[in-house]
């Protein structure tokens, strides 16, 4: 019986230690992501948003695994966070810091990871 109680307590720990702060929330991501960033970056994340026409340098396509593979999430969340500008890219993606909270913009770098289907 003790060992039984033991082996319980170490999974709890083990568990404990693999268990994420905080889950992404994917669906608030795809919502905020329909509502602010489709009409450039376009509902499959290709970058051809109606909006994109407009633009002097057209969005990246998130589909593109290779390219995407090459970016760091901390890139992808400066440039979501601070702006285009911030890393060198074209200053029409603007900074959405004041739209959203930190967590906000990790669930949004989730969520367009997510065009690049492997
Ligand atoms: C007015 C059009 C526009 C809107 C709206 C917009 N973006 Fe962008 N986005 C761009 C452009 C333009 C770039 C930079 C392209 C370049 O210079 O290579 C960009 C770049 C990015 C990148 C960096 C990709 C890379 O190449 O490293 C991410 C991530 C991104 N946008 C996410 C978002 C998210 C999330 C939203 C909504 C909250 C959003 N964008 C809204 C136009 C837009």
């Amino acid at each position: 019986m003790n060992r039984l109680i033991s082996s319980i307590g170490v999974c709890a720990i083990i568990a404990c230690a693999f268990v994420p702060v905080r889950a992404a929330d994917m669906d608030a991501a795809k919502q905020s992501y329909g509502t602010f960033c489709v009409k450039c970056h376009g509902p499959g994340g290709k970058g051809d948003g109606p909006a994109a026409a407009t633009l002097a340098v057209n969005p990246r396509n998130f589909t593109d695994c290779a390219a995407m593979g090459k970016i760091t999430d901390d890139t992808l969340f400066k440039v979501i966070k601070s702006g285009g500008a911030s890393v060198n890219l074209s200053k029409d993606m603007q900074a959405w810091s004041t739209g959203f909270a930190d967590d906000e913009i990790h669930d949004l770098v989730a969520y367009v990871r997510t065009f690049c289907k492997k």
